[in-house]
């Protein structure tokens, strides 16, 4: 299905390869050095380790955080060093005199890092001679951030102008089981979409509504859809200049006869706030003063009755305002009732839902749980992402 060259297509006994990884991992807010969570890091081993198996001079790079924020990977390094047993050298820079000697100095079946490569603004830029120097350190390029395979920048796609450049196994694993699924899944097939804005989902939910049998819409969506449909929506979030899409998305899905699942009642509040007085409303009925933070019991139960009767289920957006316990019921009802459909292939995109399924200890109970946020959207979406786009051919 993918038809790119991968890690074993290559040669790379002895020689240099540069590894973009997406080691974008959440850091403790206080110490900023405790990882918080290090699954991104655990995904990337079994590349790293074939490299090294097979005697490749590994050199690891990845971004962490924004730009602005000049973050540093030294965490990561150490995480790295415990999690294959032997020190991992970090160097200070990116494509300085620190990254050189490290790189010159690597033996066969060794590993280092380099910092983080955002703190060259030319990387996010897709600078074409930060991208040269970056290429400089290796004879080889493989692409394994599943997580920045949407960004077109100097280290995920700009690199490949310069070396022969083939995929890891993160990335052939995302877009093997994501794809399967999309493309040839186990019938019924749902798709359950929450978050915010219907703005940010709308390309996602028209390239599923040709392909899933059932839709499922929670979270602040709801609202706008709800809204559409002459409901009172009080104080709830709602995107008004989306009103006529949502209501062409409803006339599509009913001509495509694609069943739609909406919340029927909804815990509201009058703010998002773990001490807040909730009252349960119906979904198309909240007074002034309120809003909607999550699917209320009638709606659960509705829903995970559903998620039953599905034979392959996409989870995108959590159904609630999930950060908040009071407001998290919904959603983790949802992560319940997929882990207990057993048969079901079971796909989270991602972001927010990968972070609520960790949170409730379910990760291992799903088939697949993206280590992309964004980048699994836009592959939902049927997007082309430049980090594979870029890597050669089969
Ligand atoms: C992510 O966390 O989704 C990826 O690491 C990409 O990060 P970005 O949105 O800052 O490009």
């Amino acid at each position: 299905m993918l038809n790119k060259k991968t890690i074993e297509d290559i040669d790379v006994k002895g020689k240099k390869v540069l590894v973009r990884c997406d080691f974008n991992v959440p850091l403790d807010v206080e110490t900023k050095t405790e990882i918080t969570d290090d699954r991104r890091i655990t995904e990337a081993l079994p590349t790293i380790k074939y490299l090294m198996d097979q005697g490749a001079r590994v050199i690891l790079c990845s971004h962490i955080g924004k730009t602005k924020n000049k973050q540093s990977l030294a965490p990561v390094a150490k995480r790295l060093s415990e999690l294959l047993n032997r020190e991992v050298p970090f160097a200070s820079d990116v494509v300085g005199e620190d990254a050189k000697a490290k790189a010159a100095a690597l033996n066969d079946g060794d590993v280092m890092l380099i910092e983080n490569v955002r703190l060259h603004p030319e990387e996010e830029a897709n600078d074409p001679e930060f991208a040269k120097e970056l290429a400089s350190l290796a004879e080889l390029y493989v692409n394994d951030a599943f997580g920045t395979a949407h960004r077109a920048h100097a280290s995920t796609a700009g690199v490949a102008d310069y070396l022969p450049a083939a995929c890891g196994y993160l990335i052939q694993k995302e877009i093997g089981i994501m794809g399967g699924a999309l493309n040839e899944p186990k019938r019924p097939f749902l798709a359950i979409l929450g978050g915010s804005k219907v703005s940010t989902k709308i390309g996602v939910i028209e390239n599923l509504l040709d392909k899933v049998d059932g839709l499922m819409i929670g979270g602040g969506m709801t609202y706008t859809f709800a809204k559409a449909q002459g409901g009172n929506i009080g104080n709830s979030i709602c995107e008004l200049d989306k009103l006529d899409l949502a209501k062409e998305i409803l006339a599509k899905a009913e001509a495509k006869g694609v069943k739609l699942y909406f919340p029927v009642d909804t815990l509201c509040a009058a703010a998002p706030a773990e001490d807040a007085e909730t009252t349960v409303c119906p979904s198309n009925d909240i007074p002034d003063g309120l809003e909607g933070l999550d699917i209320g019991p009638e709606s659960i139960k509705m829903f995970t009755e559903a998620i039953k009767e599905y034979k392959t289920i996409i989870w995108n957006g959590p159904v609630g305002f999930f950060e908040l316990n009071k407001f998290a019921n919904g959603t983790n009802a949802i992560a319940n009732a997929l882990a207990e459909n057993e048969e079901a292939v079971t796909i989270i995109g991602g972001g927010d839902s990968a972070a609520a399924v960790e949170k409730a200890g379910l990760s291992e109970k799903m088939t697949h749980v993206s280590t992309g946020g964004g980048a699994s959207l836009e592959f939902i979406e049927g997007k082309t992402l430049p980090g594979i786009a870029c890597l050669q051919d089969k």
